[in-house]
């Protein structure tokens, strides 16, 4: 075996002991106390390629991910200019708390295959950029429960999650999430879609001001996704 000090290859979706490392973080203080696989936080170099990992994964050219609108411009360019992958907006306004709604989601939905898209998937961004907003339990189990009715992927990208004033608490995907894993067991379908169709994203960049870090998280069970991160996107890092 090589001598730690030669700098070989080490594990081609993050250092151990950085998955390790943030998947503890993870656990107390951004999930709230669920415990954290650690051999599915996959790394990446920022969450940006994290995403956009994803998004090569998930869809084709041409395809459609929603995305609850306004959000993070940036993901318009990056996804089209390597995927093709195109991004429909669901509208949401101060009339919704800016919380995507039922009608929204469908009208995004339809305004994409009405141009001859599929859609593969909803990403959420909470605490929201630009508007801030946090989603609520309602809206968040809403929103999972209309990907699991699509058969569409469920990204949550979560980069925010301890960016907040003081009082508020931010409710972590992984939450809705986990409950559904505990209260479904018998629901082989439903299993089936929390396991391979649920992701959450993160990453140093913004709670912890190391945005030069280029550290990006992707948190997923679905081990395709976790193969595809060490063999597609490994020598990215
Ligand atoms: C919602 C969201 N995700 C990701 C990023 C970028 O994260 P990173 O610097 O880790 O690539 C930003 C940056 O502004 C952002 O607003």
């Amino acid at each position: 075996m090589a001598p730690q000090w030669t700098g070989e290859y080490t594990r081609n979706r993050g250092e151990p002991n950085l998955s390790k490392g943030l998947a503890r973080y993870m656990e107390k203080y951004w999930f709230g106390g669920i415990p954290v696989d650690w051999e599915g936080v996959c790394i990446q170099n920022g969450c940006v390629s994290s995403m956009e990992g994803l998004v090569h994964l998930l869809s084709n050219p041409g395809d459609t991910v929603i995305v609850p609108g306004p959000c993070y411009s940036v993901f318009v360019v990056d996804w089209w200019v390597r995927c093709q992958t195109r991004l429909e907006a669901a509208h949401t306004s101060v009339e919704t708390n800016f919380e995507p709604t039922l009608e929204s989601l469908e009208d995004a939905y339809n305004r994409a295959v009405a141009g001859g898209s599929r859609v593969k998937a909803i990403a959420l961004i909470q605490p929201n950029n630009p508007t801030g907003r946090m989603l609520s339990k309602r809206c968040l189990e809403m929103c999972l429960k209309w990907a699991y009715e699509k058969g569409i992927h469920i990204i949550s990208d979560e980069i925010y999650a301890i960016s907040i004033f003081e009082g508020n608490q931010m409710i972590s995907m992984a939450g809705i999430w986990h409950e559904l894993l505990d209260q479904k067991k018998d629901d082989a379908h439903m299993m089936h879609f929390l396991k391979n169709y649920c992701h959450i994203t993160g990453g140093l960049a913004k709670d912890f001001g190391l945005s030069g870090f280029r550290i990006g998280i992707c948190y997923t069970y679905n081990e395709e996704v976790r193969a595809a991160f060490s063999r597609i996107f490994g020598y990215l890092l």
